[in-house]
């Protein structure tokens, strides 16, 4: 028998699914149509056993999850999709929470598909759809509850915090180690803990600081990027927290080996010779050495020194080190060389000197799926980052040139942007966009034109991010 608890995530995860296929059917369809009926039917089926041992079933939006009953749902591959277009359209509405108080009826449900396509036109949609809802007695709404100007700037203080601390964290960790002194894993456990919070809370926050490349002490930031972006791959993957936080650990630690390379070597602003070229490459393993050296050796460090000697080996093995013994990449490792190959691809320190723009280095690594990356994990990334991922500057259609600011993960394409330049080519202060807008045709208002080299530009990033 399945444990009670993965047995309720999984029925509560079915039900935001099955909810999400009522509407979208309702979407394409008239309430009546067969597939709404249909769809509506096994809704009912899956909420009511619910409702009757629950009492009540309570589904709202807290951040970008759903929680049923104050838990929260676990995101998963199987329902990614569907998640994200329910989590969209509660967004477009306004819609918070919807709360099943009793057992409900084909009725009750038609009412809630009749509102929630219904209140569409309306310019205040929650408000029209809590009017539709008015002789429900079954179900009611709430509208989302937003956060207000000035805690949205205290949060990007925390968040700024959090992320910088990590890298002052790698910093001490790699003078430390040089001095003989011992790491301890329970304080770096806690760092990465700091960061996990953080991404569940404030997910888009903390993946726009990875977006920022002009730091000094790359090196560093590097790690935290990468520690962050697999944190975000593995919440995606819908691995638990303690997994997620080890996950983050071992990709904090991935690039360990680094600090045996003579920094003359690592910070040469050249190509490498083929000497500095074989010394760079014996970083997997110095790395995987200095992981077990770690204080208080557990599984954690030996994942950590697994990950440090595979990251550079690639999922065909034909990477470096020659590992002869190795027969498939373990599963971090798999995670943490996406993210590093990402991260060092958009950085302008590491090995190539020249950073990629985020959507250039995407289809980079599309061209090395199934050999050098993870067929599937890259798929589920770049539909973390999206197409344009964070940080991309944008031009529109409208003239407009902006940088993209949140991901869409229904639609990859359609970002929200911040305009840094207005369609007279005037800089302005910069106001968002959401390129999934549509007008009263149902036309998307805009679109992305092409992506621009922000270098060229002379735009900086921190600027507009931090
Ligand atoms: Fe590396
Ligand atoms: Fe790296």
């Amino acid at each position: 028998m399945e444990h009670p608890e993965k047995e309720l995530n999984r029925e509560a995860k079915n039900l935001i699914n099955q909810i999400a296929v009522v509407f979208r059917s309702a979407q394409f369809h008239s309430p009546s149509n067969v597939a709404v009926l249909s769809a509506a039917e096994k809704f009912i089926s899956a909420i009511n056993p619910f409702i009757e041992s629950e009492g009540m079933i309570e589904i709202e939006v807290v951040g970008e999850f759903f929680h049923i009953n104050e838990t929260r749902v676990r995101y998963s591959v199987e329902f990614l999709l569907n998640f994200d277009y329910l989590m969209k359209e509660f967004k477009d509405r306004g819609l918070g929470t919807v709360r099943f108080k009793g057992i409900i009826s084909p009725v009750d449900v038609q009412r809630l598909i009749r509102a929630f396509i219904g209140c569409l036109k309306a310019d205040d949609r929650f408000d029209a759809m809590s009017e539709l809802m008015q002789d429900s007695r079954n179900i009611d709404i709430e509208r989302l509850r937003h956060v207000t100007e000035e805690g949205d700037s205290d949060i990007r203080k925390v968040v700024k915090k959090t992320y910088f601390n990590a890298v002052s964290f790698s910093k001490g960790i790699i003078s430390k180690i040089k001095s003989g002194e011992k790491i301890s894993m329970k304080r770096s456990k806690r760092v990465v803990e700091s960061m996990v919070d953080m991404l569940l809370e404030e997910e888009q926050l903390l993946m726009g600081m990875t977006a920022i490349k002009d730091y000094d002490d790359y090196t560093y930031h590097h790690s935290v990027n990468v520690s962050i972006l697999a944190i975000a791959l593995g919440h995606k993957l819908a691995l638990g927290k303690k997994a997620v936080t080890e996950l983050g650990l071992v990709a904090l630690f991935h690039d360990l080996g680094k600090m045996n390379v003579p920094p003359d070597v690592l910070n040469k602003p050249s190509s490498f010779t083929e000497q500095e070229w074989a010394i760079v490459k014996k970083h997997p393993f110095w790395g995987a050495k200095a992981a077990l050296k770690l204080k208080g050796l557990d599984n954690t460090s030996i994942k950590a020194a697994v990950v440090a000697f595979e990251h550079h080996l690639n999922y065909n093995l034909k990477g470096y080190p020659v590992a002869r013994f190795t027969k498939e990449l373990d599963f971090y490792s798999r995670i943490v060389t996406i993210c590093d190959q990402y991260d060092a691809m958009t950085s302008a320190r590491v090995y190539s000197r020249t950073p990629l723009r985020p959507d250039k280095a995407l289809s980079v690594m599309v061209d090395r799926s199934g050999n050098m990356l993870d067929p599937v994990l890259l798929k589920v990334f770049i539909n973390m980052v999206g197409v344009y991922p964070i940080g991309t500057l944008v031009f529109l259609k409208s003239r407009e040139m902006g940088l993209v600011h949140e991901a869409n993960p229904l639609y990859g394409n359609r970002p929200r942007v911040l305009v840094i330049v207005n369609s007279q080519g005037k800089k302005v202060k910069g106001y968002v966009l959401d390129l999934s807008e549509k007008d009263q045709s149902g036309n998307f208002v805009r679109s992305i034109y092409k992506t621009l080299d922000p270098n060229k530009y002379n735009i900086n990033l921190a600027e507009y991010l931090l």
